[in-house]
């Protein structure tokens, strides 16, 4: 995978520039700076003659790409909205209308001009950061298992010329944030597009040990299945039972902060393939069950973004990985297994297998006395019919903690929405059997599904993120990414950025 890179520059006079593809973002005013109205007589009026015909609005995400001379090529116009409304909605929408436009483009080079936006330093940065990482979102393209890969972008180097309000080191650093959230985004894209066959339990293990290797602040470790039965990790291991992949528990510490500060935790669903078990999926859309391990995916790109950020606090990542399969072996409905916490578990559905690894897994991650846990999970269908595929379910047991994600979802436009998780739906889960079955009875299934998570994390600030509508799409396919900016955007608040 080829990705751009990104330099901070300085540029007396943008009409004196060479560039293949100059961007210049835009307000919906539509007024000329001085320095535009140079770059526009440069150009012959090109610029002032395209806002006269009304082909540019300045609309929030709009584009027109316009023909250049032979030092700047070409000019692309992006929209940002009204001045007066330059929050992180619009700061998105142009962002990524840049992204889509210069990866689209033919243009190897491209130089962005942010230095006569309207905007407060503080908007600056933001915007310039967004786009770094939307550069990189847009440039991404799955070729692992294609012979013949299609679609490859252009863009090789982008310039970004922010003007005085902020210094060139500033840009830098915005890019470098941008670039690193970027990065952990296509991570977690690349692992859940992998077909299932090649992303196993084994294989994310893999990722996780390249990853440590990388970062000097990242260590990893791995339990095997005969470690976790040493723990009693029953339900965990009751998942891969019938598969002949061996189940995995990954864990990546990251000390970014002093050494004896306690960490924050990410817990990560890591079904690598879920057919369902004996209580098999029907076949249309199986296929799709290859994404099951989204929320794993997602810790490991959180956990890499973070890294590269140098964010100064600890961070434990957990990822909990099985394949679920029928077989002679699997777990069969009325199975009752002990776990890790001692509690026993009527197996009622072998199809809602998530809870199961997850329980064992945040169970384990209390050994850390973490200050806050995140669990995240592609943990089920009815989260979809609740949200659809713009939020993801966030379910907390502690307000504070439940605010910080919300609004970090907000600042990263990858937002969530608070669902309950009260005492009334916990009887859904009363089994006459085991101290609780795994599934509810019918109704509220993605709130069933968190009341059974809740009763393994009593003893630490909770939120569980249900991403099952937001971790993938079906059309086009492919891995989202979600919930890595949310979640990269929590820990920097957490870490006081
Ligand atoms: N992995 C699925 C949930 C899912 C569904 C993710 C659609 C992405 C898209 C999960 O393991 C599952 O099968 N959940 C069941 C739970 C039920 C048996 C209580 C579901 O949602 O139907
Ligand atoms: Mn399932
Ligand atoms: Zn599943």
């Amino acid at each position: 995978m080829s990705q751009p890179t990104f330099t901070a520059r300085k540029i007396a006079s943008i009409a004196d520039a060479s560039t293949a593809c100059l961007v210049l973002p835009m307000f919906d005013d539509l007024s000329l700076s001085k320095e535009l109205a140079k770059l526009d007589k440069r150009l012959a009026g090109t610029l002032s003659r395209a806002l006269e015909l009304g082909d540019f609005s300045g609309a929030p995400g709009t584009s027109l790409t316009l023909l250049g001379d032979k030092k700047i090529q070409r000019v692309l116009l992006v929209g940002c909205g009204a001045v007066k409304k330059f929050d992180a909605e619009n700061q998105k929408k142009a962002a990524t209308a840049i992204g889509r436009s210069v990866a689209a483009g033919k243009a190897r080079e491209a130089l962005l001009y942010f230095g006569d936006l309207s905007v407060e330093a503080e908007g600056l940065h933001r915007l310039i950061e967004a786009v770094a990482t939307e550069i990189l979102h847009a440039c991404y393209v799955y070729t692992q298992t294609l012979s013949k890969p299609k679609n490859l972008p252009n863009l090789a180097k982008v310039n970004v010329c922010a003007g005085a309000l902020i210094t060139t080191a500033k840009v830098r650093a915005a890019l470098d944030a941008g670039a690193a959230i970027g990065g952990g985004v296509n991570f977690t894209r690349e692992l859940g597009n992998l077909p299932a066959n090649i992303c196993t339990p084994t294989y994310l293990a893999k990722q996780a040990r390249a990853l440590a290797r990388k970062h000097p602040n990242l260590s990893v470790s791995v339990l095997n299945e005969k470690k976790m039965r040493e723990l009693g990790m029953g339900s965990l291991l009751s998942v891969g039972h019938g598969s002949d992949q061996p189940s995995q528990l990954i864990v990546l510490e990251y000390k970014g902060g002093k050494a004896k500060e306690a960490p924050y935790a990410l817990v990560g669903k890591g079904i690598t393939f879920d057919t369902g078990g004996i209580s098999l999926k029907p076949g249309g859309k199986m296929d799709e069950m290859k994404f099951d391990m989204g929320g794993a995916s997602s810790v490991l790109g959180t956990v890499k973004a973070v890294a590269d950020l140098n964010l100064p606090i600890n961070v434990v990542g957990v990822v909990a990985a099985a394949e679920n399969m029928p077989s002679g072996r699997a777990t069969k409905p009325g199975d009752v297994v002990t776990s890790m916490s001692g509690q026993t578990i009527e197996i009622l559905n072998t199809d809602a297998e998530g809870r199961l690894v997850l329980c064992d897994a945040l169970t384990y991650v209390g050994r850390y006395k973490p200050r806050e846990v995140v669990d995240i999970a592609t943990l089920t269908g009815a989260i979809i019919v609740s949200l659809g595929h713009e939020a993801c379910g966030i379910f907390a047991n502690d307000d504070d903690l439940a605010e910080a994600l919300l609004s970090a979802g907000q600042r990263s436009q990858d937002r969530g929405w608070r669902m309950p998780i009260w005492q009334e739906y916990q009887k859904q889960l009363d089994s006459k059997f085991a101290d609780m079955q795994n599934i509810g009875t019918g109704t509220a299934g993605s709130v069933t599904a968190a009341c059974f998570l809740a009763r393994f994390t009593e003893q630490y600030k909770w939120a569980h993120l249900d991403v099952a509508g937001t971790a993938f799409r079906s059309a086009p396919k492919g891995a989202t990414g979600r919930p890595v900016p949310m979640l990269v955007e929590y820990l920097r608040g957490r870490a006081g950025q």
